[in-house]
């Protein structure tokens, strides 16, 4: 594979602990399409299932989030470069969604593919991972390798260990402790997942109820259907499906606007929304005023 960095950030952007990190990503100056405002994070869900079934994770119930083992296809990916091309994306990814990203078998290329047009981030659990993966995964133009620690602070030094002997920069790789117990919140922001899941001490969304999320991103699913956001894992109404139609045609279709303008009016009416109890005025807020002028709100 040819070695072309086109990282995003800088050293110095890399010392900024995670949270700094996505800010500058996700709250950036909004950028514009045929006067559209674009998204700034696209989430990829590239596989249907998970070699683990979290307590507070929803693929811990078979009935909502069965392991179907299904791929994103390389050919969806070069689909979705090709729309992201047309109109200039200027954003970047995150291959995490509704599953385990590194049970793709594929995950290489489509790291490598996708960074060709932005950074490019992954989440895991680390359980896959062997030194020589992470070198891969560097080799690959990802930006950042997040791995979530759920068994405990043992994992720090394991972890820490395979990414010397994997011989990447240090900060390639952000750890992300979250084993704190359920009468926390696990150490996340932890969400009903729209109504999905009932565990530990879950953020309450923000008294008016508005949120950004449709603003300011996308899930892309395997099949290239659309959703809302990560939290939507209902996934029974999509906006679209990019195998189908334009990602930005999708992205500007009545529908999504319809969604989008509710949820910044406060309105979470609508299945998933109507069950989803998560904060969605954590980020986007620049997105969000380009779209209430976009609607003449
Ligand atoms: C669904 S996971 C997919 C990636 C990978 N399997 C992992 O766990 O890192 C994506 C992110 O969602 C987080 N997450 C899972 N359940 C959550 C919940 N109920 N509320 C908020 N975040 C959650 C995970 O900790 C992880 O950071
Ligand atoms: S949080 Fe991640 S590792 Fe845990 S079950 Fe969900 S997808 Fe799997
Ligand atoms: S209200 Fe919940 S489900 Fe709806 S877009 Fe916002 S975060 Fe997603």
């Amino acid at each position: 594979m040819e070695k072309k960095i086109l990282r995003n950030w800088s050293s110095i952007d890399t010392r900024l602990d995670n949270i700094e990190r996505k800010v500058r990503i996700l709250d950036r100056e909004p950028q514009f399409f045929n006067n559209v405002p674009l998204p700034s994070w696209i989430e990829l869900s590239i596989v249907d299932a998970c070699n683990r079934a979290c307590s507070f994770c929803p693929r811990k119930d078979e009935s909502i989030a069965p392991n179907t083992y299904h791929q994103m296809s390389m050919s969806l990916i070069e689909k979705l470069c090709a729309d992201f091309k047309k109109i200039n994306f200027e954003g970047a990814f995150c291959l995490s969604g509704y599953g385990e990203p590194t049970l793709n078998k594929n995950i290489y290329e489509i790291t490598y593919k996708l960074s060709i047009l932005g950074a490019v981030e992954l989440i895991t659990n680390g359980d896959t991972l062997k030194p020589s993966d992470i070198k891969k995964h560097y080799d690959s133009n990802l930006s950042k390798l997040i791995i979530s620690l759920y068994d405990g602070e043992h994992q720090i030094e394991k972890f820490k260990q395979m990414t010397k002997e994997s011989g990447v920069p240090d900060d390639f790789v952000i750890l992300r402790n979250t084993w704190y117990d359920d009468k926390e919140n696990f150490g996340l922001l932890l969400t009903n997942r729209a109504g999905t899941i009932d565990v530990g001490k879950q953020t309450k969304y923000h008294e008016d109820g508005s949120c950004y999320y449709p603003s300011y991103t996308s899930v892309i699913e395997w099949n290239g259907d659309i959703f809302l956001c990560c939290h939507d894992w209902q996934r029974r109404i999509a906006m679209g499906n990019v195998m189908q139609k334009d990602f930005f045609e999708i992205w500007n279709s009545g529908i999504y606007n319809k969604y989008r303008k509710s949820l910044l009016c406060g309105d979470r009416d609508k299945k998933p929304c109507l069950d989803c109890n998560a904060n969605g005025k954590v980020h986007g807020f620049k997105h969000a005023d380009a779209w209430k002028k976009t609607f003449k709100m």
